[in-house]
């Protein structure tokens, strides 16, 4: 198997940004967690982030074409305002699971509503770096 984890604008400041928010692990860590489990379970993996919206479209247009049968994406704010990201993820044909490190239920209204949630076949949000880790079982086991 093959799948991508995407994340999206900010969370290169994982560890140090709003810690109390999104806690004390760095992107590092949880990439390192999630290639290790992948590559236990013989899978390729691909971690990914950007803060540009652009660089996030190009690598799930990549992902329809390289084999990739599963994208995991945090799209961080851009969760709340990208259509094209949507798009994007409407052209790719495998398992698509989104995650959210906070619970955005509970926070700001404006962080309520999912332009991704339209295409995600599944919805991690409030676990934290563990959102991670049960998406990434989630694909596996598919
Ligand atoms: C986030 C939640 C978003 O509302 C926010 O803009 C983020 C991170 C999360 O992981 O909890 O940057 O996606």
């Amino acid at each position: 198997g093959k799948v991508l984890v995407l994340h999206g604008p900010n969370l290169n400041l994982l560890g140090s940004r709003q810690p109390e928010i999104y806690g004390f692990e760095t992107l590092d860590d949880v990439n390192n967690m999630l290639r290790e489990k992948a590559v236990m379970a013989g899978w390729d993996i691909t971690c990914l982030q950007s803060n540009h919206e652009g660089v996030l479209i190009d690598a799930i247009h990549a992902a329809r074409l390289d084999g990739t049968q599963a994208i995991i994406i945090n799209p961080a704010a851009y969760t709340h305002t990208s259509v094209a990201i949507l798009d994007a993820l409407n052209a790719f044909d495998g398992h698509v699971i989104e995650v959210h490190l906070s619970n955005v239920h509970k926070r700001e209204a404006f962080r309520h509503h999912s332009y991704i949630s339209l295409r995600a076949d599944g919805v991690i949000a409030g676990l934290g770096v563990q959102g991670y880790r049960a998406a990434l079982e989630a694909v596996m086991a598919n």
